[in-house]
């Protein structure tokens, strides 16, 4: 018998894709060299955070003397904090939001468990358009639900309304959408999230509405003038996850929050059940220096040019390889199809190139892979002898 859970033992098998490569880049490092290895494995923004972080970060040091100035705080955040969210996502998601429709979390992570640790009753399904972000399914079975996924429109990795409507059950609980997209870059369109909108509208199975959560870390990483459209003016049992991870380079600090549909029916009862699922999960409030830091710094955010210049340098990459793929239209990763279509074996022959690239099978998608594209342009440019080489193997 293992030490851990079964179904952490099971969660452990389908994260291994990523933990593979990590350890694989950390040996290739050791033999060749930091500098010879090119490590597209991890999704760790490494832009540094603008300026305004710093200066908050300064100017809450000088308010420790005060007492409770790190203390306890209401589980649900500052409310100074949740107001400003309030007044930003209003207009991001076209709707009149207060404090009151904003919960704080630890990170979007934190935020997805405690909407799930709210929601579902055991064996509620949740729904996801594949490829999809590989820990959700950790995250939905942590509240004994149900993860299923339905595949995405080939090749451009747009919404299928078919396949999600197909995918519906009874127990369906939760449509979970992630936009712009971990691992694909795509964004969906308005229309369809406003189709996706009706369709759920149009079911209560057992009586419960479906709840549609768009996880939205990168909205502010869209490339070529893309607007992310809001979500929560297209459908009532709405609810937004997003952090400060990426658009401030604070994913060590742990700060993402929830937003609630304002019109949702017995919207209070959901907030209450957030805020007691925050803090009986141990998380009890997102941590107070963060809170500050991003009240400060909330109009700010990390330089997506730097980001946009590196799209540029991986897509002639990948152009002077032959290797195809959709043009990511905001985060950070590229979804390129795997030359001779076997997503395992390519990334093996990137590896003996010191390519590291995550399989797409790891994010339910076989036949393509990921490039996390959150490393120095220089590592993109002087991988592109390696691409194509390992191309070359298929050909
Ligand atoms: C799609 C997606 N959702 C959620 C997360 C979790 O981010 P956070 O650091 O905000 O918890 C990530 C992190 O990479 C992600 O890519």
């Amino acid at each position: 018998m293992g030490a851990a859970a079964g179904y952490i033992m099971e969660a452990l098998k389908s994260a291994s894709w990523i933990r593979k490569m990590f350890e694989e880049g950390i040996r290739l490092k050791g033999q060749y060299g930091e500098d010879n290895v090119y490590d597209f494995s991890l999704g760790n923004p490494d832009v540094p955070p603008p300026p305004e972080v710093g200066r908050a970060l300064a100017a809450f040091a000088e308010t420790t003397s005060k007492p409770m100035s790190i203390g306890y705080m209401p589980n649900a955040g500052y409310s100074s904090l949740r107001e400003a969210l309030a007044r930003k996502l209003a207009s991001e998601q076209k709707v009149s939001l207060a404090g009151k429709d904003i919960i704080v979390t630890c990170g979007a992570a934190g935020g997805l468990n405690a909407f799930f640790k709210a929601v579902l009753d055991p064996g509620d399904e949740v729904i996801a358009p594949s490829p999809y972000f590989v820990e959700y399914a950790t995250y939905v079975s942590n509240h004994n639900g149900v993860f299923k996924s339905a595949p995405t429109k080939p090749g451009t990795y747009e919404l299928d309304l078919e396949a999600i409507e197909a995918a519906l059950t009874e127990k369906t609980r939760v449509v979970l959408i992630n936009t712009p997209n971990n691992p694909t870059g795509q964004i969906y369109s308005e229309d369809q999230i406003k189709q996706l909108g009706e369709l759920l509208g149009s079911r209560k199975p057992g009586g419960r509405p479906i709840f549609l959560c768009s996880d939205e870390p990168y909205r502010f990483l869209a490339f070529d003038g893309a607007v992310v459209p809001p979500v929560l003016s297209h459908y009532e049992f709405s609810v937004v996850a997003n952090s400060f991870s990426k658009s401030l380079s604070l994913a060590g600090e742990r700060v993402g929050f929830l937003a609630l549909n304002p019109d949702m029916e017995d919207q209070a009862g959901l907030m209450a059940g957030l805020i007691l699922a925050n803090r009986c999960l141990g998380y009890v409030n997102a941590p107070s220096i963060g809170q500050r830091i991003v009240e400060q710094a909330l109009g700010a955010q990390a330089d997506v040019s730097i980001y946009d210049r590196r799209r540029k340098a991986m897509a002639e990459v990948l152009d002077a390889a032959g290797i195809n793929y959709p043009t990511p239209k905001g985060a950070f990763y590229f979804f390129p199809d795997a030359p001779g279509g076997d997503d395992v074996e390519f990334c093996r022959a990137l590896q003996e190139e010191r390519i590291l690239a995550v399989p797409g099978r790891g994010f339910g998608c076989s036949g393509a892979f990921r490039l996390a594209f959150c490393v120095e342009e220089k590592v993109i440019r002087n991988s592109a002898e390696s691409f194509v080489k390992a191309t070359a193997r298929f050909k």
